[in-house]
């Protein structure tokens, strides 16, 4: 079977119980600072599960890109990758336990034909917010599912995220396969790694607030997720996910540039496959991350790095188009699903080249460095100082040295780095780290009002600059807003001054802010601003502020621009050609 058949049939199998499939979201995500990247299906809709109404309605379906980087370094094992797809199912207070327990029995006991032996389940045992979940046993019980087959686990297993993160969650039920031709045992023992979860149902009534409470949400929904590349290695029958239908081609370019077997070279050949897929992936987003050494970019510059170092195990000579062979084999394989692989094809060959050669550069000088510090280390570890110098001269990920340095037994002081790390960066890689431990979205007032105010920039620089300017992307903190947007010149002091101070005379003007849904077309025929057209669905919500801007916008805003303070534009930058930068703060 192949992965494109278990995409197809789970979104027509959705769509035959009445959902509406929604295109997937950028994998950064778009105003939510508080993650890098989208982790799982149901990021994008926080808002809907919120109960902010969704244009399609409240049964959704789609696949959506995501990625996972908290286990980076165990990639090159038989299950880890950093890029993934999601399918996911959702109810936005529409149906809850019975349709969705039933429709994912029914999905894989009829449409993917698997056996019902080899299915066991876990449900949420209760805490002090909600009690155990025997309804959802129930369910299962009544499909057929023994009781031997379902355990009731506590807050570790079946919360979805967990107690910790804040924003939408609940308790869950997850759906396990018996992944082995050995007898299948009658009872369900979820210790037993034979057992592989396969789809977790969470039933998502509450939210996590800021200040550790937890409210019941205005409605009661579902929000399911089912990784592509672990069902689909399953289904196969391959224990190896990247010898599955997902992987092989990509496997079998690596075997072609490097004229070597995967055999024998497993670990080597999914460190690339899995990199540059991720790389591919971030770099052909329309937020336009390029490599760095803050947030995404510097994930998408440990990814490229990584690869490369590992190609060199290979010994693929890395002058050569290696990685762009690569690259265009895994466009495409999935650019019938993602039309922007094949739009900023030539972007994202450009990024992983020009990385290649700014590392390849120093890798050589890099690692010989190295290899002297390791002979005259002092114990067993590698100090601050020459792991800054290799980040420093050479261009190691700090992440690069310390796993250097654990091929040959030796630790690296990662603390004493970071400390002088921080010293020397404006803006640290802690920083980032913190985003992955953020958790969900949960806008803020201070980002809802930078929200409101990146509108008023916008419409802003038309006037200034031109109407031929564009958003290009947007990154905001509670500290800060980032726009970027298509301009052919280093905007001038007067331009700045006069941009600003467009956007604090509309702020003292209290502009209401209103929200209306419409058709797409009349959106756009009404002059709306929209950042990527074929990315919205047929009815939008427009955000119209007075009579100064008007886009096509998920929320949340301000409802009146006399909420903001006033701002002021600290940097004015390039991003890439034709794509420039504002940093902007609030003032009081
Ligand atoms: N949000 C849940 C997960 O990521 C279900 O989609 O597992």
């Amino acid at each position: 079977m192949r992965s494109i058949e278990l995409r197809e049939k789970y979104i027509n199998f959705f769509v035959s119980k009445g959902h509406k499939q929604i295109p997937s979201a950028p994998v950064v995500p778009e105003n939510d600072p508080s993650v890098l990247f989208n982790t799982a299906g149901m990021q994008p809709l926080v808002p809907y599960l919120m109960g902010q109404p969704h244009p399609y309605g409240k049964r959704l379906c789609d696949y959506q890109k995501c990625m996972r980087t908290n286990d980076l370094d165990e990639v090159g094992d038989l299950t880890h990758h950093t890029f993934f797809e999601m399918l996911g199912n959702w109810s936005l207070g529409d149906y809850f336990k019975k349709e969705s327990i039933s429709w994912s029995f029914e999905f894989l006991t009829k449409v993917l034909e698997i056996p019902v032996e080899r299915l066991a389940v876990t449900v949420f045992k209760g805490n002090d917010i909600v009690e155990a979940d025997s309804e959802s046993a129930n369910i299962w019980k009544s499909l057929g599912i023994s009781e031997k087959r379902i355990k009731y686990l506590g807050e570790d297993d079946n919360w979805w995220p967990n107690m910790e993160s804040t924003g939408p969650c609940g308790p869950d039920t997850e759906i396990f396969y018996f992944r082995s031709n050995d007898e299948i045992p009658e009872e369900f023992d979820t210790s037993d790694e034979r057992w592989v979860e396969i789809w977790n149902n969470v039933f998502m009534q509450y939210n996590h607030n800021q200040d550790g409470t937890f409210t019941e949400l205005p409605q009661k929904n579902v929000d399911t997720g089912m990784g592509v590349e672990r069902v689909t290695a399953l289904l196969e029958g391959q224990t190896d996910n990247y010898a599955s239908s997902i992987w092989n081609d990509i496997i079998e370019t690596i075997e072609k540039v490097s004229n070597l077997d995967y055999k024998g070279h497993e670990k080597e050949m999914r460190i690339i496959a899995d990199h540059i897929r991720s790389a591919v992936f971030i770099s052909a987003d329309p937020a336009g991350i390029k490599p760095s050494n803050t947030d995404q970019g510097y994930i998408l510059r440990r990814l490229i790095r990584r690869a490369i170092r590992y190609a060199k195990k290979l010994d693929i000579d890395i002058n050569s188009d290696w990685e762009q062979e690569i690259a265009l084999a895994i466009i495409n394989k999935n650019k019938k699903y993602y039309v922007e692989l094949e739009e900023n094809k030539d972007v994202v060959l450009d990024v992983l080249r020009t990385e290649k050669v700014k590392f390849n550069r120093t890798l050589e000088n890099g690692l010989k460095e190295f290899e002297k510090m390791i002979n005259k280390v002092e114990g067993k570890v590698l100090d601050k100082d020459h792991a800054f110098r290799l980040y420093d001269t050479f261009g190691f990920p700090i992440e690069l040295t310390v796993e250097l340095a654990k091929e040959k037994g030796i630790e690296v002081d990662v603390e004493g780095f970071k400390e002088k790390f921080k010293k020397h960066q404006e803006i640290s890689r802690a920083g980032a780290k913190e985003k992955f431990k953020g958790g969900l979205a949960s806008t803020g007032k201070i980002e809802t009002q930078y929200h409101t105010a990146t509108h008023l920039l916008n419409a802003a620089l038309k006037v200034v600059v031109g109407p031929q300017v564009h958003q290009r992307g947007s990154n905001i903190t509670e500290e800060r807003m980032r726009f970027d947007f298509s301009c052919d010149h280093k905007l001038t002091d007067d331009e700045k001054q006069k941009v600003q101070d467009l956007v604090n005379k509309w702020i003292d003007a209290g502009y209401p802010v209103i929200k209306e849904e419409m058709k797409k077309d009349d959106a756009i025929k009404s002059g709306a601003e929209c950042m990527f057209v074929e990315r919205y669905p047929d009815i939008v919500t427009v955000y119209k502020i007075g009579d100064v801007s008007a886009e096509l916008c998920g929320g949340p805003h301000v409802s009146n621009t006399s909420e903001l303070p006033h701002i002021k534009i600290k940097k004015e930058e390039a991003v890439s050609a034709g794509v420039r930068r504002i940093k902007a703060v609030f003032v009081n």
